[in-house]
């Protein structure tokens, strides 16, 4: 063990992750978490997994807690997240079924929680974002991909959209001019908050639909096709990365 504990934030298909690991009901002063934070030993490693959308994925994205999930990982020890964000993509490559580690993300997100530095807390600090993402385990992640030959796209920029609803065909053109390759709508605040708590933050995209109006499917059918694909790798690279199985 290197003492050190990892954070997993699972999205959509994950919710079984680390089912009958030891669980911990955990309350933050931000309010209670999304569901219960597993503590899994993955290889050398000490993980605690929690599911962002509740242990029977009921907590739409604009409603989840992000202050109360960032805090109970940090309550438990964590010193970095890797976060599994599902996306449509928005150019024709990495195509469904790929994974993405975006370096950069725009926020279209309005009206959550998005930070702990407020009046209530009494504390103010203009926290730098310059690089939303941990670059150290962004290089750290994809050094593993490649010694696994797990193929993964590298770099991109992340539109995070307020959902539930999917986006109309004008506002993917949109976010490809404002600059994006993916669009999913989990990332903020989650990951301000994580550097605002002091935690490193990875976001990996499971890339499982082309944006609204870019494929030839309907997105449904998109997800439908590429989750269990994305899903896989994505174990996979885990278990690489901790060099044991989740
Ligand atoms: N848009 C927003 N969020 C998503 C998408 C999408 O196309 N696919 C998966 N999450």
């Amino acid at each position: 063990m290197d003492g050190k504990k990892y954070g997993i934030i699972g999205g959509s298909g994950f919710n079984d992750l680390g089912e009958g690991a030891a669980t911990i009901k955990a309350t933050t002063r931000y309010g209670d978490p999304s569901g219960t934070l597993r503590n899994l030993v993955v290889g050398e490693h000490s993980v605690v997994f929690l599911a962002r959308h509740g242990d029977d994925h009921t907590i739409a994205p604009h409603e989840i807690n992000y202050r109360a999930n960032m805090a109970a990982l940090k309550d438990q020890g964590v010193h970095a997240i890797i976060a599994l964000n599902t996306v449509g993509v928005i150019s024709k490559l990495p195509a469904p079924g790929g994974l993405a580690i975006p370096r950069q993300l725009i926020d279209y997100t309005y009206g959550r929680k998005h930070t702990i530095h407020d009046n209530e807390s009494g504390t103010l600090d203009h926290v730098d974002f310059t690089e939303p993402f941990s670059t150290a385990l962004r290089h750290a992640m994809l050094e593993c991909a490649a010694t696994a030959g797990i193929e993964i796209h590298d770099g991109g920029v992340y539109a995070v959209t307020q959902g539930p609803r999917l986006e109309t065909a004008a506002e993917i053109d949109r976010y490809e001019k404002d600059g994006a390759q993916y669009v999913g709508m989990t990332a903020m605040p989650e990951a301000i908050i994580a550097r605002e708590l002091g935690m490193d933050y990875l976001c990996i995209c499971l890339i499982v639909n082309y944006g609204a109006g870019r494929g030839d499917r309907a997105i449904h059918d998109d997800i439908e096709i590429s989750m269990q694909e994305t899903r896989s790798k994505a174990i996979g690279l885990l278990d690489a990365f901790f060099d044991g199985k989740l």
